[in-house]
């Protein structure tokens, strides 16, 4: 299954990837995630990057890309892929339909999760992650089990930086300018199912599963 996980910043996007990543045992590719990754450990693309994310800002197409590309390339992926973060505009979307079409594939489903501004704000600032494997808590809504760790590794969870009111007004912004676009352009393509994010984690992915169920 190829799937691309379509939605705001604080959707859920990324609580949800772990889950279905899991049940369907393909590896979950969040471009955030690389890109966090590549600034703590201080990469020439991490410093880049960091320019643009803590701004609010997407990082050039021209960075992103190549990197999504690569990714796919690897072995793992031969069996299916989720897409967590990419693409974000047109021309990524476009550049990842010619790379796989190259290869003779195609996305099998391009699945928003669909949450209206007034519930992200409240979501972004109660987040904590784990910055070793990514796993997304909230303080009220998902909190870890133990206190500040990680579930899944053990880690102390962090607050991330780009999780401040200013900048989470900016990303959504830049979503509604340059991403929410994506959404007609899946829906020309025949690929784009909706879930609502508005209900509780474990509702959403039985949703999820129920349209991902449905597809092949
Ligand atoms: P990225 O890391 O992709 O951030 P985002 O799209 O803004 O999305 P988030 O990760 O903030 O939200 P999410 O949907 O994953 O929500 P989560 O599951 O954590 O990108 C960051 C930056 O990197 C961008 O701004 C850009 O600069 C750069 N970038 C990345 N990809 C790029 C690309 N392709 N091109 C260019 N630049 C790129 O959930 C949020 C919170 O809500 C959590 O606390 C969670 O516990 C809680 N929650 C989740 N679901 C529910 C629910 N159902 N009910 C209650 N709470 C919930
Ligand atoms: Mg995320
Ligand atoms: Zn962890």
């Amino acid at each position: 299954m190829k799937i691309i996980l379509l939605g705001p910043p604080g959707a859920g996007k990324g609580t949800q990837a772990k889950s279905i990543s899991s049940k369907y045992d393909i590896p979950h590719i969040s471009t955030g995630d690389i890109f966090r990754k590549n600034i703590t450990e201080k990469t020439p693309l991490g410093v880049e990057a960091k320019r643009y994310m803590d701004n609010g800002q997407l990082v050039p197409d021209s960075l992103t890309i190549d990197l999504v590309k690569d990714r796919l390339s690897h072995e793992d992926c031969k069996g299916g892929f989720l897409l967590d973060g990419f693409p974000r505009t047109v021309n990524q979307a476009e550049a990842l339909k010619n790379f796989l079409r190259n290869n003779g594939e195609n996305i099998d489903c391009a699945l928003l999760i669909d949450v209206p501004r007034d519930f992200i704000l409240d979501r972004m600032t109660g987040r904590r992650v784990c910055p070793a494997c990514g796993a997304s808590y909230h303080i009220k809504f998902n909190p870890p089990t133990n206190e500040g760790k990680c579930d899944l590794c053990g880690q102390d969870v962090i607050q991330r930086k780009d999780d401040n009111e200013a900048t989470v007004n900016e990303r959504l912004e830049v979503y509604e300018n340059q991403t929410q676009p994506l959404i007609e352009y899946y829906e020309k393509e025949n690929l784009l199912k909706v879930v609502q994010g508005t209900k509780a984690i474990n509702e959403v992915f039985e949703s999820i599963c129920s349209i991902l169920g449905s597809i092949k």
